[in-house]
């Protein structure tokens, strides 16, 4: 049987809504869909640990039943292969992430010819969410409660009591 694994790779510090939607969406097309938190990121300390956000995504994706939650270091393409996927599942939400995504997915593309980039939109209502926002914002002491998951938002608070403060 022709079966498709994809992966669906990120930073994921922390899993907002945006990404859960994005998962929803890919699970449906695809009938593995590996989620894989890089380990050696390059944007700087991270707000959680590589392990943190493992639990937060295994948890967050434990009703989908195609769904599974990796950890990886070094190219995507390796780790692709070495997991046997035909796919990398990647978000888009607005015509400013294209440029860079377009661009990872040549570079992935020349590395590995075989490897196929899908590029999915989220719920509109998600097209402003990110990571890097909803610290900053939290952090200031905002409500982003909508935009995460339940379990995001209580390590969220147990990280930073200061924001709650604030409020
Ligand atoms: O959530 P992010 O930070 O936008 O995810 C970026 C990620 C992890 C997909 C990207 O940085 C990546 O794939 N890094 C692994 C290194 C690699 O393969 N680089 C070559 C592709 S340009």
């Amino acid at each position: 049987m022709h079966t498709v694994k994809a992966i669906y790779p990120g930073t994921f510090d922390p899993l907002t809504n945006g990404h859960l939607d994005l998962i929803a969406r890919g699970s449906k097309i695809v009938d593995h869909l590996v989620v894989a938190i890089l380990r050696n990121s390059e944007k700087g300390t991270p707000l959680f640990t590589v392990p943190e956000r493992v639990e937060m995504l295994t948890e967050a994706t434990r009703s989908f039943g195609n769904v599974s939650v990796a950890t990886f270091n070094g190219l995507l393409v390796d780790f692709a292969r070495a997991q046997n996927a035909r796919a990398v599942l990647r978000g888009i939400r607005a015509i400013s992430d294209y440029e860079y995504e377009l661009q990872m997915a040549m570079m992935n593309r020349k590395l590995d010819p075989e490897l196929e980039t899908l590029f999915m939109m989220p719920a509109e209502k998600y097209t402003y969410v990110s990571s890097r926002l909803v610290k900053g914002v939290f952090q200031l002491g905002g409500d982003v409660s909508s935009l995460v998951p339940q379990l995001v938002m209580e390590r969220l608070k147990a990280r930073i009591p200061a924001a709650q403060e604030a409020r």
